[in-house]
């Protein structure tokens, strides 16, 4: 068997034929057969590429007698057009319809409410210790801190406490050696800020932190707890300064018309000492539960800086004078917010976070 165009000219007629029935099934397979872009694409590519059926169609055309060539080079180029045009519009109507169904697939429902990112909360530890530090910076205090791992030295002794003073029973401490303990009060941090100091250099200061003590832990006790400490050193200061310091700092703290009461007492570094009381706020000072039917809360200690603490810390009792004061946060938190139970503080339920 021969092929017809291999070395006699190939019919005009056959050519006919042959571009037709190309023409038709090019033209079945791009309106009906492709339902992609990219079966559209490869349906190009098999009419219409480079090596496609046209092209090489076209190229057979040399086998045709000269006079023919125009006529059916003609017929060639108005059915490439053709595909080409049903090409086109095929391709659009696909990437029209791909992209309809994306944008179903795709669909979001703008009106559903949004997914709140949580956001973290202050402990109320944490708020009651800012307003502390609030209130005596905006008097002219200076925040110290000082370490939780310290010296028996700034713990006690340079506080007036000696080794064996029977004071120290007062707080039973966590000793890690002889020398070295978890400090069971902030009021180290008195004999450290004036040993940093020039002798007698004035001195107002807070200075907040954790302490610990070897205490059982229930509704009022824990082993580890916040204090705030505060000492005052200038020339002239007296118990009046101690009082007007205290006072505004709880009028604040509280209420402003909270009673404040001073009590004597006894700390080994202050002389005279006192023990602070405010109304209970629960009874307004009948007496109730909160404040064991007395009316009054102790809220903290305090006193005029004892001459040997001066003393020991480089500072001359005969030039300044100074007073100092110690308060529980936890406890001013509890009463600030009604809290009955120190362990809320600590267990860090967000459920009680919450609700501050
Ligand atoms: N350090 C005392 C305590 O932990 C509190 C205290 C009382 C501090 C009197 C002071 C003060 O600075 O003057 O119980």
């Amino acid at each position: 068997m021969r092929e017809p165009h291999d070395s006699v000219p190939i019919q005009e007629d056959d050519m006919d034929e042959k571009i037709k029935e190309l023409r038709e099934r090019a033209r079945i397979a791009i309106t009906e057969t492709a339902t992609t872009l990219g079966e559209l694409s490869d349906i190009r590519v098999k009419f219409l590429g480079k090596k496609g059926e046209m092209t090489s169609l076209l190229r057979s055309m040399s086998a045709l007698v000269a006079e023919e060539r125009p006529r059916i080079g003609k017929i060639v180029n108005e059915a490439r057009a053709e595909l080409e045009e049903l090409l086109a519009a095929k391709s659009e109507e696909l990437s029209y319809r791909e992209l309809e169904e994306r944008m179903a697939r795709e669909r979001i429902d703008v009106t559903l409410p949004g997914r709140t990112a949580p956001v973290g909360h202050l402990h109320p530890l944490t708020i009651t210790l800012n307003r502390i530090k609030h209130i005596f910076l905006s008097m002219g205090f200076t925040v110290e801190e000082g370490p939780e791992i310290e010296r028996d030295y700034f713990n006690f002794e340079a506080l007036n406490l000696p080794k064996d003073h029977p004071a120290r029973d007062m707080q039973d401490s966590f000793y890690i050696t002889e020398d070295i303990l978890l400090r069971s009060q902030t009021s180290p941090v008195q004999a450290r800020t004036m040993q940093k100091n020039e002798p007698n250099t004035p001195i107002r200061m807070i200075a907040p932190g954790r302490v610990y003590r070897r205490d059982s832990y229930d509704a009022t006790h824990s082993p580890m707890f916040t204090q705030v400490e505060g000492l005052v050193i200038d020339k002239g200061l007296s118990f009046a300064d101690l009082k007007g310091t205290l006072e505004l700092c709880l009028h604040e703290l509280f209420d402003k018309d909270v009673k404040v009461r001073f009590r004597p007492s006894f700390f080994p570094f202050t002389e005279p000492s006192t023990e602070v009381d405010i109304s209970c706020a629960s009874c307004r000072g009948a007496g109730c539960r909160v404040c064991k039917g007395t009316g009054w809360l102790e809220i903290l200690g305090a006193g005029m800086v004892h001459p040997n603490v001066l003393r020991m810390s480089g500072y001359d009792p005969e030039v300044v004078s100074g007073f100092a004061f110690g308060m529980g946060v936890e406890r001013i938190a509890m009463l600030a917010y009604g809290v009955d139970d120190l362990r809320l503080f600590y267990d860090n339920d967000v459920r009680f976070l919450h609700q501050f």
